[in-house]
């Protein structure tokens, strides 16, 4: 209880995810956000978002803020990969913002789970996270249902192999907006729990 205190502590005195930038309610043109994806994205992302390819992140009914940030980090190569990278040099705000509008509004589909047997434990994990290790539990943040807020995104859902690279990710430092919390988090699952929680995260409506 108490790390969960400190690492929301940490987060909030970092500023979130609630974009300066943009402030908390983002508007945009839905409309030229729908024709940007079909055009650019579609192709790994789904028309609406919903990731067919276990490894891409579904966007659908991801947090605006959210998305508009993350596009804003692979931007200024914060997060570095090399599909995302030459398709955000060409977007400017404008187009980011309605891409983050649209995807917002769209209705996320059923994750999938690929390892049902793990999901007890991945219950386990998300709601109490381990107390031996320090690993704090993920609906102080997220949210019970895995919905997360303006300020932290939406893991409901999300494709399994996904998750795992986000995971690795974090531990080699790789997104290092989140270095003080999500790195905390990742550094401390073993294997075992960071796979069954992902299977949990899948599991989520
Ligand atoms: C060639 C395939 C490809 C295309 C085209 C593509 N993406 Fe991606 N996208 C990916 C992959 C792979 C990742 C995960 C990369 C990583 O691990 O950082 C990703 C990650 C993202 C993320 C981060 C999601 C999260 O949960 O943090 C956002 C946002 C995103 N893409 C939006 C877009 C938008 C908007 C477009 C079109 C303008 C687009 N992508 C086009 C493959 C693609
Ligand atoms: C103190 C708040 C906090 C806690 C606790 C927390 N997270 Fe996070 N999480 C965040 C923030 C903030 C981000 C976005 C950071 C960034 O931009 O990289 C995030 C990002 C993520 C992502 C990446 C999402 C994406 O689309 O790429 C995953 C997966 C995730 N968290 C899972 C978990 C799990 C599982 C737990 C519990 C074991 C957990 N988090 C606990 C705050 C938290």
């Amino acid at each position: 209880m108490r790390f969960r205190t400190v690492l929301i502590a940490l987060v909030l005195a970092g500023g979130g995810m609630t974009a300066s930038k943009a402030g908390p309610a983002i508007k945009g043109d839905v409309a030229k956000g729908e024709a940007l994806m079909a055009e650019r994205c579609a192709a790994c992302h789904g028309p609406d978002g919903n990731s067919p390819v276990p490894s891409f992140p579904k966007l659908a009914g991801q947090h605006a803020e959210y998305l508009l940030h993350e596009l804003n980090e692979y931007k200024e190569h914060h997060r570095d990969n090399e599909m995302m990278l030459p398709i955000v040099e060409s977007l400017n705000q404008e187009d980011m913002v309605n891409l983050a509008v649209f995807l917002a509004a769209q209705k996320p589909a059923p994750g999938t789970v690929t390892e049902p047997a793990l999901l007890a434990r991945g219950k386990k994990v998300y709601l109490e996270g381990n107390p031996d290790t320090g690993v704090p539990s993920c609906d102080g943040c997220h949210e019970e249902d895995g919905a997360g807020s303006s300020r932290f995104p939406r893991i409901a859902g999300q494709n399994v192999e996904y998750t795992l690279e986000q995971f690795r990710l974090y531990t080699a430092g790789k997104r290092p907006y989140a270095k003080k919390v999500m790195r905390t988090v990742a550094e401390r699952l073993t294997e075992h729990e960071a796979r069954a929680v992902a299977e949990y995260l899948a599991s989520l409506p």
